[in-house]
């Protein structure tokens, strides 16, 4: 959506209130519950915070709550507490819950299994014993390779419960991808499944992983978890150790080590405005005190929710909404592997029917694509039971969320599209579902405890309706605590561009009622079904391969996937024509017989098509394969500014409207356009187009 449509929309929003059955059981049950309390937080933060901790299990707790201000703050400093034995231990401990099942696993390939806490407490207690019994000790890191498997939890518990760093990596990344994550994490051990199912194809995992070590790094040993049992898995003796045998051979007792609440508790990369993936740091304590909050007070979530959270594990949306927020309320949770249409469109609802699932988290995309498979789709099965979906990650577009209310839990379902980032650790903004009344197509309200404002570019509030960036203006406890090893990138990414204020890289506007509506990244960061993707990072793939002379990527905005990546070219005519005079070479008969200039159009054409599929693949290489650029287009030259900065602007511009319609001042070279936008949209039609589909 453009920000026009989005104020168009903001101005004549439904509010739509929540349910009185909802209602009647949530922890804040309306309007100005939420109202009065927001206040309170704000005024006294302290005692919110307060609140949440005497919740918590705690090892010692100090008197002080809050320290210092951003970015040098903490949270209950000199307090210890542990991760893992607040999801694990105190339900493993309660005779009510031992047996409960904690953690659902369906495999794309039908499999079931499940963990009980009693379950899911001995085996964290073993593998925290195996990271030991590897010499790891509290502060080292360990990177995780692994899709969404019960196995996957407890190796992250086991690293919470002894003050490991752990660093998931999403197990769709390129070895190059996850080779860089490795490295610069400086990790000493991998844990991986040596394959992962989906749609139906096996992934080899260990395999990404061994490519992915080749080259110098401080890795000792790869725990390889075979998840497909029959499936061909090289191993590097000594090197290479099998998950199995290894928690064979340990205790299945291991005290939760008392950590500083402020202590780095997980790593994990995502997207920023340069090149280089940034590794967030996160407090251990820190997080599991905001992922508690929201998760509790935005989920409403219960023991007694049958829950599904479809995120996947390399996504820290499942960190927070699950792994620590999730289990630390003692819930139930189904984790998925694969593709939720996978092997039939319908595999989302028969799996929700199944466990009769009333609580439902996932991307934006999915519940599009879920909305492009048709309502009768949906009524083929029993969806009553739904009484809250949640979204996260890129925006919810109020046709989608109509068609959420009609597809689920018999029109009455609450929906609730939070809005959050990997660095806030959880979702500052979000509906709270029994309280504050829905509006299509809004992030909702500011969470207890922080301040969210829109300001313009010198830091003063923009008046309601204005667009402008959101900031935060106070700390709280899941904020990111650093990028690991780059203290000046820390305070730069997000410190300095509004004193006194965390920086999203977000722009919003806040409409009459105090509800957020996010309307995009001011930065190159674009968000392609919901994975966070930097048009840099794109960039620097692109721009090593030999035909390449200048790369720029843009985000298109997509019906499905939110946007898709397009990326703009232009090439070494050298190299092009090198190539095809190459191709010449190989001709089927030597000879252009006179046609001459026809014949060699026709070999450029084929140059470029290779070099399509060429260039989409270094993307996926260096990358992965949720990056691929959906088109390459090859462009003669770039508009730029006159200190030489592609502007991307306008070809998003060319893109959407198939002219540039915003301000061209700022082009150093004008006559430029008109060739650019015939080699963008290929018309007009008499001019041959260097465009090229894929
Ligand atoms: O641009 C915002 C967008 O996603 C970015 C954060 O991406 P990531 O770090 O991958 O988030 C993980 C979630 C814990 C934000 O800067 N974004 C997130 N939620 C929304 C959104 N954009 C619009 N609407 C949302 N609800």
């Amino acid at each position: 959506m453009s920000t026009e449509e989005t104020l168009k929309l903001l101005a004549s929003s439904p509010k739509i209130d929540p349910p009185q059955t909802y209602r009647a059981h949530s922890y804040c049950a309306s309007a100005d519950a939420y109202l009065a309390k927001y206040r309170a937080s704000i005024e006294d933060p302290a005692s919110f915070w307060t609140e949440i901790a005497d919740e918590l299990v705690w090892q010692h707790r100090g008197d002080t709550v809050i320290s210092g201000e951003m970015p040098d703050f903490a949270f209950f400093p000199g307090s210890t507490l542990n991760v893992s034995e607040n999801c694990v231990d105190r339900y493993a401990k309660d005779p009510l819950y031992r047996n409960k099942v904690a953690l659902f696993f369906e495999g794309e390939n039908g499999e079931r299994r499940s963990l009980t806490y009693g379950q899911l407490h001995r085996e964290v207690s073993k593998f925290a014993n195996v990271l030991k019994s590897l010499g790891l000790e509290k502060g080292d890191v360990v990177s995780v390779y692994m899709q969404n498997l019960l196995e996957t939890y407890v190796v992250l518990l086991a690293c919470l419960r002894i003050g490991v760093l752990y660093n998931t990596v999403f197990a769709g990344f390129s070895p190059e991808a996850l080779r860089e994550r490795i490295v610069s994490s400086g990790a000493r051990v991998v844990v991986c499944a040596n394959g992962s199912y989906r749609r139906g194809k096996t992934l080899r995992l260990k395999e990404t992983v061994d490519a992915a070590l080749e080259g110098p790094h401080r890795v000792e040993h790869v725990v390889v978890y075979r998840r497909i049992p029959g499936l061909d898995t090289p191993m590097t003796p000594y090197r290479d150790l099998d998950y199995d045998e290894l928690m064979a051979s340990v205790d299945s007792t291991c005290p939760p080590a008392p950590l500083d609440c402020n202590d780095p508790g997980l790593l994990i990369f995502t997207s920023g405005t340069s090149g280089k993936p940034k590794g967030i740091v996160h407090a251990g304590g820190g997080f599991l005190l905001g992922t508690y909050a929201y998760t509790k007070y935005q989920l409403d979530l219960r023991p007694e929710d049958v829950y599904w959270n479809t995120a996947d594990i390399g996504w820290l949306t499942s960190h927070i909404f699950v792994l620590v927020g999730g289990l630390a309320l003692g819930t139930t949770t189904i984790l998925y592997e694969g593709a939720i249409d996978y092997p039939q469109r319908g595999r989302l609802y028969e799996v929700m029917e199944r466990y009769q699932v009333n609580k439902l988290f996932s991307a934006p995309t999915a519940f599009r694509m879920m909305m492009k498979y048709g309502l009768d789709l949906a009524r083929d099965y029993d969806l009553r039971s739904v009484q809250l979906l949640v979204s996260v990650g890129e925006p919810l577009n109020p046709e989608a969320w109509q068609w959420m209310r009609k597809a689920f839990g018999n029109g009455q379902v609450v929906i609730n599209n939070t809005w959050g980032q990997t660095e806030t650790g959880g979702t500052p903004l979000a509906s709270l579902p029994g309280a504050t009344p829905m509006k299509p197509g809004s992030c909702g309200v500011p969470f207890f405890g922080h301040r969210l404002e829109v300001v313009d570019a010198e830091g003063t509030p923009v008046p309601d309706g204005t667009p402008g960036y959101l900031v935060i203006r106070n700390v709280f406890p899941s904020l990111a605590r650093g990028i690991f090893g780059d203290r000046d990138r820390y305070l730069q990414s997000y410190f300095t561009q509004v004193p006194g204020a965390y920086f999203t890289g977000d722009s919003a506007v806040r409409d009459a009622d105090g509800q957020f509506w996010v309307l995009g990244r001011v930065d190159d960061v674009i968000n392609v079904s919901g994975h966070r993707i930097s048009t840099m990072e794109m960039e620097s793939a692109l721009i090593t391969h030999p035909a390449v002379v200048e790369a720029a990527v843009v985000g298109q905005p997509d019906e499905v996937k939110g946007a898709v990546p397009v990326a703009f070219i232009t090439l070494d005519q050298g190299y092009v024509a090198a190539m095809a005079a190459g191709s010449d070479a190989g001709g089927s008969d030597g000879s252009d017989g006179g046609a001459g200039a026809g014949a060699g159009a026709v070999r450029v054409r084929a140059v470029e098509e290779r070099l399509v599929a060429e260039l989409k693949q270094k993307v996926v290489d260096d990358i992965g394969s949720f990056a691929r650029p959906e088109r390459i287009h090859f462009v003669d030259a770039m508009p730029k500014t006159r200190s030489g900065k592609i502007i991307r602007r306008m070809l998003r511009e060319i893109l959407r409207d198939g002219e540039v319609r915003g301000d061209v001042t700022g082009l150093e070279d004008s006559d430029i356009l008109e060739q650019l936008v015939l080699d963008i949209t290929g018309s007009p039609a008499a001019a041959p187009s260097s465009t090229t589909e894929g």
